[in-house]
């Protein structure tokens, strides 16, 4: 049996009474979205390599943003000291101390004007044909000129979907995660030097999970939350 199959079976989907994938749906990444839960406890022993820690930034900007903005930025909170710092920020949440590192991520403002840059690679490699790439660039510009809140809006969508590809790129490493939206933005810009144009829009905790953690809880019924249109 596929080793996500078997975990189906025993991990925190089967739980969650969801009606099972359609036949030719399975694939690893189901059975990582179900196995991953909350961690509440880490070893603090465990650390991750700079290449780990690389790798999973690496594979979080993967995610997709507006016109490929790519308006976030990660700050890979490691040592003692900035884990201490950090935990008072996020109101003395054990976690922070332990987990091997806490990602800031952030979403940035403004980042519209880069974008004739930022698309270059995607036009010289011939994905993004050149008037496709000048239009993006009117309508970036267009859309977010003087419209603050709809950075801001962008901004939380991109890092959002960032942290979501971070997690999930941990799971599938074998590490555990938090998300935290449990701290003091004032506090954590202020202490992690973040620019004005740059919003802390959540945290994750990542390491190797210890003894105590609980399984994916049960969601919401289908019937709750989804319609058809
Ligand atoms: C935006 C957001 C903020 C969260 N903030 C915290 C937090 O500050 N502290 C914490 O322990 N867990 C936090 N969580 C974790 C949630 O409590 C957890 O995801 C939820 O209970 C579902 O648990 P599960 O994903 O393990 O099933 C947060 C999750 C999200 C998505």
């Amino acid at each position: 049996m596929p080793r996500h199959v078997a975990s189906r079976a025993t991990g925190g989907g089967s739980r969650n009474a969801i009606p099972s994938p359609l036949p030719g749906m399975l694939h690893p990444i189901h059975s990582l979205i179900e196995s991953r839960a909350a961690t509440l406890h880490y070893d603090p022993a465990r650390e991750l390599s700079e290449q780990q820690i690389m790798e999973l930034v690496r594979l979080a900007t993967c995610a997709p943003s507006a016109y490929n903005l790519q308006n976030w930025r990660f700050i890979a909170v490691r040592s003692r000291e900035a884990k201490a710092r950090l935990k008072a920020a996020a109101f003395g949440q054990q976690k922070v101390g332990e987990a091997a590192v806490t990602f800031i991520i952030c979403g940035r403002l403004n980042t519209h004007d880069e974008l004739p840059h930022l698309l270059r690679p995607a036009v010289e490699a011939a994905i993004l044909p050149d008037p496709v790439a000048r239009d993006w660039v009117a309508m970036a510009e267009r859309d977010y000129r003087d419209n603050l809140p709809l950075q801001r809006d962008e901004a939380i969508r991109s890092a959002s979907l960032a942290a979501m590809t971070l997690m999930l790129a941990a799971q599938g490493m074998g590490l555990s995660t938090t998300p935290l939206g449990g701290f003091d933005g004032e506090v954590v810009s202020r202490q992690f030097g973040l620019t004005d144009n740059e919003l802390p829009v959540i945290l994750v905790c990542v390491g190797y999970g210890s003894v105590g953690n609980l399984p994916q809880k049960p969601r919401r019924a289908l019937d709750d939350v989804m319609s058809y249109a």
